[in-house]
Formats: C-alpha cells, sequence, structure tokens
C-alpha cells in the first residue's frame, strides 16, 4: 500500500508540473538577455546598466514570483483579503473574483501555493504528523474546504494546492437553478463572519460533472489511459476523485428548490440524478440533510424516510462504473441539536450504510455571536440581522460540543445494534466544520473524533494561506506535545 503512494507520487512528480513552466521561464530570462548583450561589440556603459537593470528586474521579478505564490507570504493573510474587501463592496462580487482570479493564475502557473520545507507536508526526515487515514485513503493532512466556495467545481486543483487535504465541491442541484435575489451575502467583519442566503445557485449536475469529467480525461491521457481504462483500473495510485496523492476529492448534491420536500420519491429521483451524473468523479459524495425528528418528538418511524433517501443514495453511488466507488457522507446544521433530532440523524445513517456524517454548517441563530466589548457598525448590525445561515469564529464551540456529542451517539448506536455478523462495524466518520480558524481548534476538533476539520469563513478574513498556517499552528503544538 505504502509502496503504491510512493511509486505514485515519483510517477506524478513527474506528470503534474504545470508550476514548473512560469519558473523556467523567469530563470531562461536573465541568461538570454546577458548572451545577447555581450556578444554585441563593445560594451558601452549603458549597456553595462542595462544589463545591471535588466539582471535586477529579473531577480526582483523572480523573487515577487516566489513570494507572491508562496501560501506563507504574509500578504496573502494581511492585504489580499483587505483589498478585496475595499475592491468589491459587495461580498458575492468578491467571491466571484476571487474564484476566476485563482482560475486564471492556475491556469498560468501564478497561482498561490505551498512550497517546501513541508513538501507532502512531511517533514524533513520524511514523517508526516499530520497524516490521517480516512476511508483507506492516508490523507497527508486533516484540514478540509467545505462546500460552497467552489459550488461549480471550478477550482478544485487551485483549492488543493493551497494545501488541503480534503475539497469538498458544490452543492450541486440536478438542474441549474439562480438561488435567491441578490444581494444574498453580507460581511460582519467585526466577528470575521458572513451571512449568506445564496440558496442553492448552481450551475446543474450536467454542467458540474463536464468540467470534473475533462479533469480526468487529462489525467487519464497523461498516464497514456483512456476515461473508461482509467475508471475500470484497480489503482492509479491516486484516489480517483482527487486524482492527487493523500487527498479526496468531495462532490456535494442537494435537490432542486421547485422539488417538494414532501414528496419523497421527487427528492429521492433528484439525488439519485445527481449520483448518476457526478459519482464517478467524487471520492465521496456528501447529502445535506435535515433531521427527520422534531425535538421533544421521539419518534422511532420517523427516521425512515430519511434513511430511505440515504439508501437510495447509497445503492447508487454503489453502481458507479467505476473500481473504487465513491463513500457517502451526509451534512447536518449545527441547529438540529436536540438529543432526538441527532438520534434521528445517527438511526438513518446506520439504516442506510452511510460512511460518515460532516458536522456543522452555518447558523440560523444569532445568540452569542458578538462577545462584549465589541462594536458592530451600523452597517455590521444590518448584515448580521439579514436572514440566511451565520459563519464565523464565534461557532467554534458549538461546532466542537456537537462533534463530541455525534462521536459519541454514533459509536454506542453501533454497540446497540451490531449483529452477529457484523461484531466489528467500521465506525462512521466525521468531518467538523463551523468556525474553525486555527491549528488549536483543528486539533480540538480532531481529539472530539473528527477525522477532518473544514474551513471556510476563515479562508474569507485569512486569505489563501490559511490552511498552511493551520498546519503550521498543528506542528508547533504536536511538537510541544512531543518534547
Ligand atoms: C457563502 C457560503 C456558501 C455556502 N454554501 C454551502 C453549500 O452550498 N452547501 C453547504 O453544505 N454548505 C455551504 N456553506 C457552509 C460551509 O460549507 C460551512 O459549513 C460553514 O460556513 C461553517 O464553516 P465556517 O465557519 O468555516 O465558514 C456555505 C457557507 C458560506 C459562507
Ligand atoms: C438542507 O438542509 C436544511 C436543514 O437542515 C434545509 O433547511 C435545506 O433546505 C436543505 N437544502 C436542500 C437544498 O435540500
Ligand atoms: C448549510 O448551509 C448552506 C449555506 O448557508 C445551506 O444552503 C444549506 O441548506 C445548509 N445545510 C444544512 C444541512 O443546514
Amino acid at each position: 500500500m505504502a509502496g503504491t503512494y510512493l511509486r505514485a507520487r515519483r510517477s506524478l512528480a513527474t506528470t503534474l508540473q504545470p508550476f514548473a513552466r512560469p519558473q523556467s521561464r523567469l530563470n531562461n530570462h536573465v541568461p538570454r538577455r546577458l548572451a545577447s548583450t555581450t556578444s554585441s561589440t563593445k560594451r558601452t556603459p549603458s549597456t553595462a546598466r542595462n544589463v545591471f537593470v535588466t539582471t535586477v528586474l529579473a531577480t526582483l521579478g523572480t523573487i515577487t514570483y516566489y513570494y507572491a505564490t508562496d501560501t506563507r507570504a504574509s500578504l496573502h493573510q494581511w492585504l489580499v483579503p483587505r483589498l478585496i474587501r475595499v475592491f468589491f463592496p459587495d461580498a458575492e462580487d468578491a467571491h466571484h473574483a476571487g474564484t476566476a482570479a485563482l482560475k486564471t493564475l492556475y491556469s498560468l502557473g501564478l497561482h498561490p501555493r505551498e512550497r517546501p520545507p513541508f513538501p507532502e507536508d512531511a517533514d524533513s526526515t520524511g514523517a508526516n504528523p499530520l497524516a490521517v487515514t480516512v476511508f483507506g485513503t492516508t490523507l497527508r493532512n486533516p484540514i478540509g474546504i467545505s462546500a460552497g466556495l467552489d459550488k461549480d467545481g471550478e477550482i478544485a486543483d487551485p483549492l488543493f494546492a493551497l494545501g488541503a487535504g480534503v475539497v469538498e465541491v458544490g452543492g450541486c442541484t440536478p438542474l441549474p437553478q439562480a438561488g435567491n435575489p441578490r444581494p444574498r451575502v453580507f460581511r460582519v467583519p467585526a466577528v470575521d463572519g458572513l451571512v449568506n442566503r445564496y440558496g442553492l445557485n448552481s450551475r446543474g449536475a450536467d454542467a458540474m460533472a463536464a468540467r470534473l469529467r475533462e479533469r480526468l480525461r487529462r489525467f487519464a491521457r497523461r498516464l497514456g489511459l483512456s476515461e473508461q481504462e482509467m475508471l475500470a483500473a484497480d489503482d492509479v495510485g491516486v484516489p480517483t476523485g482527487s486524482l492527487l496523492p493523500g487527498r479526496l476529492l468531495c462532490v456535494q448534491i442537494a435537490k432542486n428548490k421547485k422539488t417538494d420536500e414532501k414528496d419523497m420519491e421527487a427528492v429521492i429521483r433528484d439525488h439519485v440524478f445527481c449520483v448518476q451524473r457526478l459519482a464517478p468523479y467524487a471520492d465521496v459524495l456528501v447529502v445535506n440533510v435535515s433531521s427527520p425528528n422534531t425535538p421533544g418528538l421521539r419518534d422511532l418511524q420517523a427516521a425512515e424516510p430519511l434513511a430511505r433517501l440515504l439508501g437510495a443514495v447509497v445503492d447508487e453511488a454503489k453502481r458507479t462504473e467505476r473500481r473504487t466507488k465513491p463513500r457517502v457522507m451526509v451534512k447536518v446544521s449545527p441547529d438540529e441539536d436536540d438529543d432526538t433530532q441527532m438520534d434521528g440523524v445517527v438511526q438513518a445513517v446506520w439504516m442506510s450504510g452511510v460512511d460518515g456524517v460532516i458536522v456543522g454548517n452555518t447558523t440560523k441563530r444569532r445568540t452569542g455571536l458578538v462577545k462584549e466589548g465589541v462594536k458592530l457598525t451600523g452597517k455590521e448590525q444590518k448584515a448580521l440581522v439579514e436572514e440566511g445561515g451565520f459563519s464565523g469564529p464565534a461557532m467554534f464551540d458549538r461546532t466542537l460540543s456537537l462533534v463530541g456529542r455525534y462521536r459519541k451517539m454514533l459509536d454506542s448506536y453501533s454497540l446497540k445494534t451490531s449483529g452477529v455478523d457484523d461484531v466489528f462495524p467500521t465506525p462512521k466518520v466525521i468531518f467538523a466544520t463551523g468556525g474553525i480558524t486555527n491549528g488549536d481548534q483543528a486539533l480540538k476538533v480532531l481529539n472530539a473524533g473528527a477525522s477532518v476539520a473544514m474551513v471556510y469563513t476563515g479562508m474569507v478574513y485569512g486569505g489563501s494561506g490559511t490552511i498552511t498556517r493551520i498546519k503550521k499552528e498543528m506542528r508547533e503544538k504536536l511538537a510541544i506535545k512531543e518534547a
């Protein structure tokens, strides 16, 4: 297993080097100029000055290139997010601009990325304290980017380049839909928070599938395989969704707004449609679910419809025409935190064969989000009471508590129900999302039972170096513990 990974890594290193391009272009620049100038008849003071200026500019250019494209550069944390807020007063405009910029920079090889000293997240001895095994894949690190940042699956690769072990694209609906009228995203900078009511704007499953398929084909071509051969292969050395060693690509699916949520057959149809289109390109499919139980109303029958929907997704995922089938996870709201509601989800998860739970999301609640002494501007006060889901560091304590409770409930349910033929059921995997912005918080949710800590709003305020910083903080914390 480890051998396969090593081999895959080496072969990938030779195929996946879009970075090498601009680098060599810059380096070539200097010698060529030098050669042409020195070959001219005589060196006048002005040609000497030209050589000097060219060399200085090329050196500066190279340094700027290395600095600006390194996720550790402080400009990504302190300057870029602020500039974006100034130039794009509307948060959604900023979101689109950011996505477009990452896409363009990536195609030019000028995108921000992680550089050594921590290639593959391993240290100089080759050890990787951040490695974690999820669904049989040894992830190079347990930090993820959660749904909604790359709604249409356009920038998975540039997001992986920022250092994430997991990227979740979507949510994606079967047919394209516009979402709610704008404005629908609001900033609350005083608490590094956001309020959004996008309402799942999506270009639809066919459009996302086309994009992900093109990505897979490009990869297969580099290995000298056809798309079919690639999907049928036993082991191409990388997960078939992320196409990168030690990383996973999650694809979130959802029903269209016009599909009546009470019409279970229609809801199932919507989800199955998405699975059929998108499953070949995903390592994990994520379903957004609502608890079947209303608080205070314990009803064992209640879990059945949800279990049926999830079961249909699991079955369809297993029919994917690919050697390795995608796993299925559900994402649950932090507002459904009553014991009976969580119980309903836990039951449905075990009944349906879903592989794990993404615990957390934005919250509709607005209590306890602003600490005493924090002053909000009028605009921020208005933003905070906009209809929609709030996200930001203020949610962290709730996320942490919910992860611990889900861990306990998922594990004890498996003990209660394990039959003779299933004495050691595989534990359900938890990913955590909601207010995670630093290494300490990431370690806390991992210690509470999550395998991956996901971020979104933290990147909006912390910039493209956020994941690199979180991992550095984790490594430092772990090293202190070791010592
Ligand atoms: C603008 C925006 C759009 C989002 N879109 C989705 C989405 O489509 N599906 C989803 O499950 N979560 C969505 N989320 C929720 C995030 O994935 C994440 O769970 C949540 O923001 C909490 O994490 P954070 O505090 O790190 O942002 C969205 C969040 C924001 C701020
Ligand atoms: C996702 O689940 C939440 C409740 O947990 C619900 O309000 C929302 O409508 C769901 N979204 C979709 C697209 O199903
Ligand atoms: C998660 O949050 C997003 C954006 O705020 C929303 O569209 C989605 O319905 C939420 N899902 C759940 C399960 O609450």
